[in-house]
């Protein structure tokens, strides 16, 4: 049987399963990932700063207008669409097999593609709040502002609701991953390089019977799974799912 059968029967068997996910899920969708050698950190800065420089906290408040500027350019993608990776892990919910998507992106496609239950680790440029006064906005209201958005009601700056480089990820956001890895008996993992900490950590939470790594390239984890495929996410997802 070749891999994709493998996974094909790993899925027939499992009914517990949560997918863990990254930046490769949505490169079917034109958006870049990070570390691949077309990915956001191998290109050519613009702007006399590196990109992990410029997605930190401490770049956001003191050069705002060169963060809007590379995040309007590079980080928001308001009119991508889910790939085939987004529409299978949607399905296998939809079945009652996936219990969840425990994702790094901040891009909103695995809702977009109709998955109910997804955890960000990492936020969402789907929102947006004030610093000050904590209204919401929306990422039109951003893309459509010049410069800094300015908040209407109190004049402060708005920002997106992601995790910036020297900002902790949301506790509950955690503790739910925790708790859907911990119960899981299969765990997908997929489109990460499983290097960015707290983030990659979860998956040592994992207790079940199969761990599935489908990524390009190999990752630190590649020996303590039961199933590696190096190929493209939306691909293998697709051709797993084709008979469920
Ligand atoms: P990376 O860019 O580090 O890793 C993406 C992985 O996906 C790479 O190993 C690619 O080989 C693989 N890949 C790309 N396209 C693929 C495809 N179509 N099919 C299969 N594999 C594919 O992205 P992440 O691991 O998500 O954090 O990065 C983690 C965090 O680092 C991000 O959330 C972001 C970044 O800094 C913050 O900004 C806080």
């Amino acid at each position: 049987m070749n891999k994709i059968g493998e996974l094909r029967e790993i899925i027939k068997q499992s009914n517990n399963i949560v997918f863990f996910g990254g930046a490769g899920v949505s490169t079917e969708s034109n958006i870049p990932d990070f570390r691949s050698a077309k990915g956001l950190y191998n290109a050519k800065s613009e702007y006399g700063y590196s990109p992990e420089d410029m997605l930190s906290i401490n770049f956001f408040l003191k050069h705002t207008a060169i963060f809007y500027d590379y995040y309007r350019k590079n980080i928001l993608h308001t009119d991508a669409e889910p790939n085939d990776a987004h529409l299978a892990l949607a399905k296998l919910e939809r079945i009652g097999k996936l219990k969840a998507v425990i994702t790094q992106n901040i891009d909103g496609l695995h809702q977009k593609a109709g998955s109910k239950e997804v955890l960000e680790l990492h936020g969402t440029v789907s929102r947006h709040f004030c610093m000050n006064c904590k209204s919401s906005y929306s990422w039109m209201d951003v893309e459509n502002a010049e410069g800094v958005p300015i908040c209407n009601i109190c004049s402060g700056t708005i920002r997106p609701d992601i995790v910036l480089y020297g900002e902790a990820l949301d506790n509950d956001v955690i503790g739910k991953s925790v708790d859907y890895i911990e119960k899981a008996d299969t765990l997908i993992i997929g489109g990460t390089s499983l290097v960015v900490y707290p983030a990659a950590g979860l998956i040592t939470y994992f207790k079940g019977k199969n761990l599935i790594l489908i990524n390009r390239e190999g990752t630190p984890y590649d020996g303590k799974a039961n199933l590696v495929i190096n190929e493209s996410i939306g691909k293998v997802l697709k051709k797993a799912l084709e008979e469920l």
